[in-house]
């Protein structure tokens, strides 16, 4: 038999999945409630479009610095100001394929093969496996009802100082849970790992999506902090690829070689547009009322078919729900959904490989539609 990578045997991305089959059942012409990826139901903000057509016409499009357009790294660093009030150098952003490709490129710059990164868990599963393959080690932070899901200082702590973690990965609002760390304990942290010299990678890819109160950034928090952000879900972006991250400037440097021969750079048409898309605030928001109603419509319609045991959605676009009074299998029963009530959801297992077997993520990004559609054949299925 031909010989293929150990590394490359990985696990798939369910979520991912379970969309090629539900996008399969809908063009075999079955109505599917789409809540398995985390994908906004709205275009990219008028202005972006906009943009983008002028842009088309007007620019080159070739290659750009691997480091990104400078009129987008300068927005960027005026969004912090504007946002936070913190202050960034423009430099200090580097404009990546969405923050898929920041995650490579940070390990990369920050780690070598062997160390060890902690992770939450549930959490995104691309961390898992980027790691994996990577020649990374991962140790999980164990994230449950009892701990309202979010990670402590003492976790943190064990992490490094027991199972030798040397950067700490977290994200907030987070996926699957959407729930969120409070400031002042993600500047605990952050000054945790600082002074312990653990490199700190901040998944603020959320930002923007929370319904209660603002997430807390810690861009430019210190010389061992990693910001990585994107223009796929607060802006509506997803396919665009385009995202970036804050880094210290002494990284900046490195950075840019491994863009260059990994990715050359991000795709240029999404970086001219996505300099409006800071302007666009007034349609984005708008979208984000329309979550807000979706929450409310799910996590109404959930309690209502007996799921009542979810993590509080502070923030993104999920409900982290127990669905262990009917299954022990959530694989299973998101093919059963899937299958025979036409509801496309992620399971649990794709976010935490222990417990994830009695979990279900729904994914309210989609049209208000959808949602009410979903809530209602859940009401009417006998599991
Ligand atoms: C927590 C988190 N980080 C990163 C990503 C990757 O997003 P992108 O590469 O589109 O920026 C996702 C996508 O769902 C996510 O949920």
């Amino acid at each position: 038999m031909v010989a293929v990578s150990k590394r490359s045997d990985i696990a798939a991305f369910l979520a991912m999945d379970v969309l090629r089959e539900a996008q399969d059942l809908a063009r075999a012409g079955r109505h599917i409630c789409h809540m398995e990826v985390g994908q906004p139901g709205s275009r990219a903000p008028l202005a972006v479009r906009e943009r983008a057509k002028q842009a088309i016409d007007e620019e080159l499009l070739g290659y750009t610095q691997a480091l990104g357009i400078w009129p987008l790294r300068e927005r960027i660093a005026a969004h912090y100001k504007e946002n936070y009030d913190v202050t960034i150098e423009p430099a200090q952003v580097v404009i990546t394929t969405g923050s898929s490709a920041g995650f490579i490129l940070s390990f990369l710059a920050t780690l070598d093969a062997g160390d060890v990164v902690a992770i939450p868990r549930p959490g995104y599963p691309c961390y898992r496996e980027i790691l994996k393959l990577l020649d990374l080690q991962s140790v999980e932070l164990p994230l449950d009802f009892e701990n309202g899901f979010l990670p402590t200082i003492e976790a943190v702590t064990e992490a490094v100082e027991q199972k030798g973690a040397k950067a700490l990965l977290l994200a907030s609002p987070s996926n699957p849970t959407g729930r969120m760390i409070s400031g002042e304990r993600l500047n605990q942290i952050c000054d945790y790992t600082t002074k312990n010299g653990v490199w700190f990678f901040s998944d603020e890819i959320y930002h923007g999506l929370s319904y209660d109160a603002e997430a807390a950034t810690v861009a430019g928090a210190g010389e061992q902090v990693i910001v990585l952000n994107s223009f796929s879900k607060y802006y509506s972006m997803t396919g665009w690829r385009i995202g970036w991250m804050v880094v210290p400037s002494f990284l900046a440097r490195r950075m840019e070689k491994l863009n260059q021969h990994l990715f050359i750079s991000a795709p240029s048409l999404s970086q001219y547009a996505a300099v409006a898309a800071f302007d666009a605030l007034d349609e984005l928001e708008g979208i984000k009322r329309q979550y807000h109603r979706n929450r409310e419509i799910l996590c109404e319609g959930l309690v209502a078919a007996g799921f009542t045991n979810f993590a509080p959605p502070d923030g993104a676009f999920y409900v982290y729900v127990d669905v262990s009074s009917v299954t022990d299998d959530s694989l299973a029963f998101s093919q059963t959904l899937l299958r025979k009530h036409g509801i496309a959801a992620s399971p649990g297992v794709d976010f935490d490989r222990v417990d994830g077997q009695r979990m279900m993520r729904f994914s309210y990004a989609g049209p208000e539609a959808d949602v009410v559609e979903a809530v209602r054949r859940l009401a009417g299925v006998r599991f």
